[in-house]
């Protein structure tokens, strides 16, 4: 296979995702190039400059393939096309020539745990009787009860409500997640098969990478007679559960990481596997299956020094077994922005975890501490630049975006909020939509500057204040803070290595140096302490100064200092 498409000006690296930098974006809610509402491709290619001017290394895409959205895109019609709404092949040709011209990777979203009901193959499940060929690729039984009424377990999906949906001949087929996304049959043929041509087909096309959605589910055991959802709840997910994390899903893997390395530079992926232990993740990261996996700990994690410490040395321990590089992500497409976790009232201990935050802090966004939130999360961010490995970051942190929880239910779109009932979300308090609002790019004019036709998710009135041109050469904007850390880390980035400073690790602190006597301080308490000695490279907040005029790190606040010996 040849990558003839690919007119890159990158050289050619296999090891350019050990540190990147990586930016997802959303597509439906990034740039709208026709003022439809919805964010598109022109969009993007159109901002590529921006992309370029932030420095990263990567952009992640989330799907982009034809989709009714029932799940905003992760219900895919067709794997190897995209959708009319958002463009076409040609354009995404486009858009793969101007990232790489910029000296920017792609990866794209692949969804295989699921299709769309929509999806060729499910249609012909439909249409074809119980037992046939049609119906093995995803995962149909007979109901239970006198006349098959019951579902053939009481499953609840993901996102709530029942797991299995009944089809008109009385079959009920599983869904993990919406009714809309059948789950596929993993031990047939045919479903590899298939995968292993849209992995070609967009490796092909140019294509860097993948993330692999739902990586743990896949593979899944079930005997005729299914357990009830207590059980399965009360089994282990050691490897042998019949739904989650099974051992046997890397053989997939191991499949897909041929077809990557007959590719120069090999294909890369990126596991989205929400598993028991760092020890079972590491599994995904496997040199000999998908090679890298999320880490999602920093997501769940208060603003807390010893928190952070913690996950950054099992995480690093974990990648130093596996031979991966770590990641690190604090916001994407599911959970709540950052900002607006840390701006949230403290919970007796209790971390935020990522979407449960809007339960127990009860929603309307005047619950939101703005000032110290933001401060806060670019404290993480700078921290986050600092480390070893690679940074996931999401379309419009850069931004300091706030989480829009002021939206009307009437223009929800996220199944988990129309799924669930308010006593009863287990996957979001909200939903996830409030970080999925369209991005501003202008202080006024349509849809703050996303398109000329409105956007599919109501903008707040605040957005003009945090827009791109309002922060656009603006010294002490996050937008300008994302913009030199970015810079700077593309150039300091060495050995995957850190240091933890004994002596400045004290209490609320945590201090570590990078190779080349590049120094990380992070202030995670409320007082400031003095600055250490050392150039000042970049600080998230103004540093402060003593009585004596000493320089001081004020409380959530971020320094990179260059050690002066
Ligand atoms: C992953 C995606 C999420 C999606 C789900 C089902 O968790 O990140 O957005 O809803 O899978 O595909
Ligand atoms: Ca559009």
């Amino acid at each position: 296979m040849t990558t003839a498409r690919d007119l890159s000006p990158l050289q050619p690296d296999a090891d350019w995702w050990r540190q990147a930098a990586v930016y997802q974006i959303y597509p439906r809610s990034f740039a709208d190039g026709n003022g439809d509402g919805i964010g598109d491709l022109r969009g993007i290619i159109s901002r590529v400059p921006y992309l370029e001017q932030l420095a990263i290394g990567a952009v992640w895409l989330s799907p982009f393939y034809p989709s009714a959205l029932a799940d905003g895109g992760y219900d895919v019609d067709d794997y190897r096309d995209v959708d009319p709404k958002i463009g076409t092949l040609e354009e995404f040709d486009e858009m793969v020539a101007a990232l790489h011209g910029a000296g920017i990777r792609l990866i794209v979203d692949v969804v295989p745990n699921h299709s769309s009901d929509r999806h060729v193959w499910f249609q012909e499940a439909l249409a074809s009787p119980k037992g046939s060929n049609a119906r093995a690729r995803y995962i149909f039984r007979d109901g239970r009860g006198e006349n098959g009424e019951l579902p053939p377990a009481d499953w609840t999906s993901i996102f709530g409500g029942p797991a299995w949906t009944r089809v008109p001949d009385g079959q009920w087929y599983l869904h993990s997640f919406a009714t809309e996304q059948p789950d596929f049959n993993w031990k047939h043929p045919e479903v590899h098969e298939d995968f292993l041509r849209t992995l070609a087909f967009w490796s092909d096309r140019g294509v860097d990478g993948f993330r692999i959605d739902v990586a743990h589910g896949l593979s899944k055991d079930l005997d005729e007679v299914l357990p009830s959802k207590a059980e399965l709840q009360a089994m282990p997910k050691d490897g042998t559960h019949p739904l989650w994390d099974r051992d046997d899903v890397h053989e997939i893997y191991a499949e897909w990481r041929q077809l990557f390395n007959q590719y120069d530079p090999p294909r890369i992926a990126v596991a989205e596997a929400w598993v028991e232990t760092p020890e079972r993740r590491a599994r995904y990261a496997s040199p000999e299956g998908l090679g890298q996996a999320f880490n999602f700990d920093l997501m769940e994690a208060d603003f807390e020094a010893s928190h952070f410490r913690d996950i950054v040395t099992d995480n690093l321990a974990q990648s130093a077994v596996t031979g991966s590089s770590t990641t690190w992500v604090f916001s994407n497409h599911d959970g709540v922005r950052h900002a607006t976790r840390y701006g949230l009232a403290p919970r007796a201990g209790r971390p935020v975890k990522q979407g449960a935050a809007w339960v127990l802090a009860g929603g309307p966004e005047d619950q939101i501490d703005r000032e110290l939130g933001l401060r806060r999360a670019r404290a993480a961010t700078l921290f986050e630049l600092a480390l070893p490995g690679s940074a996931y970051l999401y379309q419009g942190e850069e931004l300091g975006l706030h989480e829009v929880a002021e939206i009307p239910d009437a223009q929800r779109q996220d199944p988990a909020f129309w799924r669930t009932t308010a006593d009863d979300r287990g996957f979001d308090g909200l939903g996830r939509d409030g970080c999925r609002v369209p991005l501003p790019w202008t202080r006024e004019g349509e849809s703050f500057g996303f398109g000329d036709g409105g956007a599919h998710l109501p903008q707040p009135a605040w957005f003009a204040d945090v827009a791109v041109e309002v922060q656009d050469g603006v010294a002490g904007s996050t937008l300008e803070m994302y913009r030199e850390a970015l810079r700077l880390r593309a150039q300091l980035q060495g050995a995957e290595t850190l240091q933890w400073d004994e002596r400045l690790c004290t209490g609320d602190v945590l201090a570590f140096e990078r190779p080349g006597g590049w120094l990380n301080v992070t202030n995670f308490g409320a007082d400031a302490v003095a600055l250490p000695t050392g150039d000042v490279l970049l600080a998230s907040a103004e540093l402060g100064a003593a009585t004596d005029g000493a320089p001081t790190l004020p409380g959530a606040t971020t320094v990179w200092l260059r050690r002066t010996s």
